[in-house]
């Protein structure tokens, strides 16, 4: 093949004037270094995560089709108050996608890239929601033999924080977990990864059936916070389980504060005695996601003993430092389509990816709805 020197790519701009724009756009690709190599990116995830980045504050209500079968185009009003929020990336055309895989189809002289021409790699680049994508040999990772890039496409968000959930537990002095939003693509695999590593669980969900998915996968103690039962429910299995650490990817509402003072219930019956300070066990709430953009809710009834803060894969790393990165690297990849697998619904071009019916659809976050870009595909799938 030769190199290929242009790539389209999706790109996504919110305007001083208040409008989100998505585009497919025909880019230059950049000479190669001796260390880059070019990917043909075969296959990328649409996480909650890329969500941020590709519609921000966009109002999806007022989203129109404003392109052409071959240059399309979606728009959508961004109200003014969220502006400031975006001020950073404001007039900006960026390029969308945090991790995919696919084959090396030209490499730089240097060995280690040389190395790599032919292979199937795993990239968390940025910017992968595109047809090719030049990068350095230390931002690719070799998938396990007989792998495929769809295989290989999620192996780094997801699987990674499932993982630093655990480290971060086991670091903090907890013995067990709490999980929201727990019928997620990532709460599926911690519920595996938990299981596997006998820790034990609590997961929460807003739907009874998503209570019959996670039962159905093994899971022991999962809860829907919707049913009138739910918050003597979830006494119950903190008792049961003594976790005193949740992870929260919803962030809004009460939920955080429903489960902090559940485990405030647990811990001051366990203490036996009173205090008006509530009791000293130290409860943890991690919020790591923002399905709920409302305001977080806090009805202080769990004592003086607390801590709620924001969590992120990449500082956790960053702390955990390279030898403990490369441990959990080496566990997702042999464990890739077991504890880590990932299901997708639908394989979508990124011509579909701007379509209207689509990004309503992904936008949703909806359990069991996890849409995979793949470049290759022609208009209209
Ligand atoms: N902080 C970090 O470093 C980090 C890293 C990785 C992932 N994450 C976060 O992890 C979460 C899960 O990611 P994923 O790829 O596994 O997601 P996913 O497979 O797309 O699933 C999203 C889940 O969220 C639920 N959900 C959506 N909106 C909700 C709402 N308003 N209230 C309650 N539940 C809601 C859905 O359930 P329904 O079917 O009931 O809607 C679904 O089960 C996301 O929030 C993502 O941003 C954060």
């Amino acid at each position: 093949m030769t190199t290929p020197t242009t790539t389209r790519e999706l790109r996504s701009k919110i305007t001083s004037a208040g409008t989100l724009e998505l585009s497919i756009e025909e880019v230059p690709l950049p000479p190669m270094g001796p260390d880059q190599v070019i990917v043909r990116v075969d296959a990328t995830p649409i996480n909650p995560s890329d969500l941020g980045l590709l519609l921000g504050p966009g109002r999806l209500g007022t989203a129109r089709e404003t392109g052409t079968p071959q240059a399309p185009r979606l728009t959508a009003e961004v109200p003014a108050a969220a502006l400031t929020a975006v001020a950073s990336r404001l007039d900006t055309s960026m390029p969308v996608g945090n991790e995919g895989a696919g084959v090396v189809v030209a490499a730089g002289t240097s060995e280690a890239a040389q190395a790599l021409l032919g292979k199937t790699v795993f990239a968390i680049g940025g910017g992968m929601y595109t047809q090719f994508r030049r990068l350095h040999v230390q931002q690719l990772q070799v998938l396990p033999e007989g792998r495929t890039p769809a295989e290989g496409a999620s192996s780094f968000v997801n699987p990674m924080t499932a993982l630093a959930f655990l480290d971060t537990m086991r670091a903090e002095g907890h013995t067990a977990l709490v999980h929201t939003a727990a019928a997620s693509n990532l709460g599926q695999m911690l519920n595996r990864l938990c299981l596997a590593d006998g820790v034990p669980l609590v997961a929460i969900v807003r739907k009874a059936e998503h209570v019959e998915l996670l039962r159905s996968q093994g899971a022991e103690h999962v809860l829907d916070s919707t049913s009138p039962t739910f918050d003597a429910d979830l006494v119950e299995a903190l008792a049961a389980t003594g976790a005193t650490l949740a992870f929260d990817a919803i962030g809004g509402g009460t939920l955080t504060s429903q489960i902090l003072a559940a485990m405030e219930v647990v811990a001051s019956r366990a203490s036996g005695e009173y205090s008006r300070y509530g009791s000293a066990s130290h409860k943890q709430v991690y919020v790591y996601g923002a399905l709920d953009v409302s305001p977080t809710v806090l009805d202080r009834r769990f004592g003086m003993a607390w801590g709620i803060g924001g969590w992120l894969l990449m500082p956790f790393l960053e702390k955990v430092g390279p030898q403990r990165q490369a441990e959990l690297q080496a566990r997702v990849m042999d464990e890739l389509t077991t504890t880590f697998a990932s299901n997708f619904t639908q394989e979508i071009s990124l011509d579909r990816a701007l379509s209207l019916d689509v990004v309503k659809a992904y936008a949703k976050s909806a359990t069991g709805e996890k849409y995979l870009i793949v470049p290759s595909l022609g208009e209209g799938r």
